[in-house]
């Protein structure tokens, strides 16, 4: 077998995007492909080589920075939103000098934070939700003491799209002259382009940094997450010195890096602009009423009003109806608390797509 028939059959044995109700990323606009083809020898690692390569990136952070509300934005295009999550706690704590440190994250933060944690060292502290399972801010200010450095609010949170109160959360950081670091992985690319937009982002003045990835509702080839600081000073935090590389310092985590991430994003937003992301966003949103009204229909309940393109519905069966779907060949996902199913809406989650979902899931439901 040649190799490229032998790689096809791995290929084929991938689930296709189209039986995907689990993951936040989807097919990359086509657009993001042309670009990822014209990058992909180049190594951001050494952006004397790869100068122009380089200034797109700013020219992405500086796009990322508006649609954020700061133009003064610093950062770079990293591997995904583990990284850029850990990237910020390491910048707040090498600004902090004192050794035992701690940051405050909701209990429904991403896993990356107990990574950053483990390996930062430093204490990750998990403040309970509301009943909207937002966090809550009592708790938050309660677990917060001289060692804690800064707080962590999710905008999308990864189980249900939730948003936590960024805005008190911003005052409360400003209050205790902490860092606040946003998670929007997911929410970044999607809450400026909804109709009624929540305040998540540098309009909040205690917002220190933000992790938003266009490998996600961005339409970007993978990898591409992004790190952005409210200023360059939160980079020079991170700055390491590059002895023999075409830059003095480095403030990235990995050394090579692509630039294909950098190249597919910059042309998707470019080309799509404000309204065409906005028109996709929309059009997840119509997906995911649709999604909502049909399970809705076989007798589910959803655990919140979705509030940007994840649903989730309460069952005690969860996982079986998950592992029946994967025997199906479908993927979904299922949540911790309280128990139930999860599914992303992302723009491969076609009506047509819809439409085969709901009819596997009557059979299943008529075989439970
Ligand atoms: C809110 C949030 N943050 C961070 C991440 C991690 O992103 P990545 O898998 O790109 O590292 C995710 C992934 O699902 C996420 O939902």
């Amino acid at each position: 077998m040649d190799v490229i028939d032998e790689l096809k059959s791995f290929r084929e044995r991938d689930v296709p995007y189209t039986r995907v109700l689990s993951s936040m990323c989807t097919i990359p606009h086509p657009i993001a492909v042309e670009a990822h083809k014209m990058f992909i020898n180049v190594n951001l690692g050494d952006p004397g080589i790869f100068r122009g390569s380089f200034e797109l990136e700013k020219k992405l952070i500086e796009m990322l920075g508006r649609i954020l509300h700061n133009q003064k934005a610093s950062g770079y295009i990293c591997s995904g939103g583990t990284e850029a999550n850990i990237q910020a706690i390491r910048s707040f704590r090498n600004k902090n000098k004192s050794k035992k440190v701690n940051i405050v994250v909701p209990k429904t933060a991403h896993f990356s934070f107990d990574k950053a944690g483990e390996i930062l060292c430093i204490e990750v502290k998990k403040a309970g939700v509301d009943e909207n399972y937002r966090v809550d801010l009592g708790e938050v200010e309660s677990l917060v003491d001289d060692r804690t450095i800064a707080l962590v609010g999710v905008a999308g949170t990864t189980e249900l799209g939730q948003i936590d109160p960024i805005v008190e959360l911003s005052k409360l950081a400003e209050e205790k002259g902490i860092d606040l670091h946003v998670d929007a992985a997911f929410g970044g690319l999607v809450i400026p382009f909804l109709d009624n937009p929540y305040p998540f982002d540098f309009v909040n003045r205690g917002v220190s940094s933000l992790t938003v990835d266009p490998h996600k509702m961005g339409m970007a080839t993978i990898p591409a997450g992004g790190i952005l600081f409210r200023d360059e000073s939160y980079l020079k935090f991170l700055e390491i010195e590059t002895p023999y590389l075409t830059s003095k310092t480095q403030f990235t985590l990995t050394g090579t890096r692509p630039a294909t991430g950098v190249a597919s994003a910059y042309a998707v937003l470019k080309q799509l602009g404000f309204d065409g992301m906005r028109k996709i966003v929309k059009e997840c949103m119509k997906n995911t009423k649709i999604v909502l009204e049909e399970v809705q229909a076989l007798g589910f309940e959803q655990v919140i009003e979705p509030v940007m393109n994840i649903v989730a519905f309460k069952s005690d069966k969860a996982e079986k109806i998950r592992d029946k779907f994967y025997e199906k060949g479908w993927v979904i996902s299922t949540i911790r608390e309280p128990k139930a199913i999860r599914l992303v809406v992302m723009p491969h989650v076609t009506e047509e797509v819809i439409k085969e979902f709901i009819s596997t899931f009557k059979k299943i439901l008529s075989d439970l």
